[in-house]
């Protein structure tokens, strides 16, 4: 395989492998795919305010996240089906996290199975849950999730109702483990209550992925949560959020350093992790570039996709006059008017034909 230079190279080289149908999947939004848009908006929006004239020659781009050391603050954000997209499916996302020294959060509608996963990882591991029975059916799959070892447990609450993803209708396509589920409708019945409940009978670290509300974060924090997960879900859920971003900054201004603070959507590159960690987020959750880099060339892809992302926030903390995200806080960053059409818009989500 050949080494890929940039995050760039990956995108294509994925365009080129996938079929428009999984390039549809993996990479569309929801609707008129503004949440998506919005994410990247939100990014782009802000400006460095770099220091200088201090010594940089050693950075150190390693993060924390529950309690494990990562070796940039950056995890594997859950995607289903991933079978799909490569073979290999979840077992990889976990092979690559742990050879390169990250953390894998493994779908619970992905294979091969939450045991075969768990097996491929040698590092911490976290496990994703959508509701899809019972409560017996829950205690029976946490019962499974304990016992394979996951390290923590999030519950995805911004899929009441399956996001009107219109590639995909246009398509025709549905991803395998869409496709194969029953009892979808039981995501729409989870309340606080109920993951009050899931959260005491899994009795470890415990997450809720797809916040994106101000008072839904401080209620997740007054119910004991270790971290809440910033998420629209990439913009594949409700249209018309606000950028994920956007979302992190106003939470963190609410529930300052209480909990963990997590967040995804439309993460690509080193200096927009930056800005995240810059406005209050302990870790970045990256999805798309995940499956981008899996399907332009596997587990490899991914560790090298890793690398690159540690190269580029080696960099520009060095560039920041940062040594540490220690060092790191929100003076090195504002607001400015966004100088579009991105260019990360056009080059990574709009490659509707496929490159030669
Ligand atoms: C193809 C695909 C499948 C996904 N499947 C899941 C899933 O099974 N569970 C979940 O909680 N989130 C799922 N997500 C959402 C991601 O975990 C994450 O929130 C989102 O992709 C982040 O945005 P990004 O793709 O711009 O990085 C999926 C995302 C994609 C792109």
């Amino acid at each position: 395989m050949t080494q890929f230079t940039c995050s760039q190279e990956i995108v294509t080289q994925a365009r080129r492998a996938l079929n428009q149908e999984v390039w549809d999947y993996l990479t569309g939004g929801a609707e008129s795919e503004m949440t998506m848009r919005r994410n990247r908006h939100a990014l782009d929006s802000y400006v460095f305010l770099p220091r200088v004239l201090r010594d940089v020659s050693h950075v150190d781009p390693s993060g924390a996240m529950l309690g494990h050391k990562v070796r940039i603050p950056v995890f594997l954000a859950p995607i289903g089906s991933l079978q799909a997209i490569e073979k290999g499916g979840g077992a990889s996302s976990c092979r690559a996290a742990s050879t390169f020294g990250t953390i894998p959060m493994i779908s619970s509608i992905t294979e091969p199975s939450l045991e075969e996963c768990a097996a491929a990882t040698t590092g911490p591991k976290m496990f994703q849950l959508y509701v899809r029975g019972d409560f017996d059916w829950i205690r029976s799959i946490l019962g499974r999730v304990k016992a394979a070892g996951y390290d923590a447990l999030a519950v995805t609450v911004d899929s009441s109702h399956y996001g009107i993803r219109e590639r995909q209708l246009m398509n025709g396509y549905l991803p395998p483990s869409v496709k194969a589920q029953k009892d979808r409708h039981l995501q729409a019945a989870i309340t606080w209550d109920l993951a009050s409940r899931i959260r005491d009978e899994w009795g470890g670290a415990f997450i809720l992925k797809g916040i994106a509300h101000v008072e839904d974060a401080a209620m997740a924090v007054a119910r004991g949560v270790d971290a809440v997960y910033i998420s629209n879900h990439g913009g594949r859920q409700l249209d018309h959020c606000a950028g994920a971003l956007d979302t992190l900054a106003e939470i963190a201004a609410e529930v300052g350093k209480k909990v963990e603070l997590i967040v995804d959507g439309g993460f690509l590159r080193g200096t927009d992790v930056i800005k995240a960690i810059a406005l209050g987020a302990s870790s970045v959750g990256i999805g798309r570039l995940q499956g981008w880099a899996l399907a332009a060339g596997g587990e490899a892809a991914l560790v090298r996709l890793l690398e690159l992302l540690e190269r580029e926030i080696i960099n520009a903390l060095g560039l920041l006059g940062l040594t540490s995200f220690a060092e790191l806080g929100p003076n090195y960053v504002r607001k400015a008017e966004v100088i579009g059409p991105t260019h990360e818009f056009s080059t990574f989500y709009h490659l509707k034909s496929r490159p030669v």
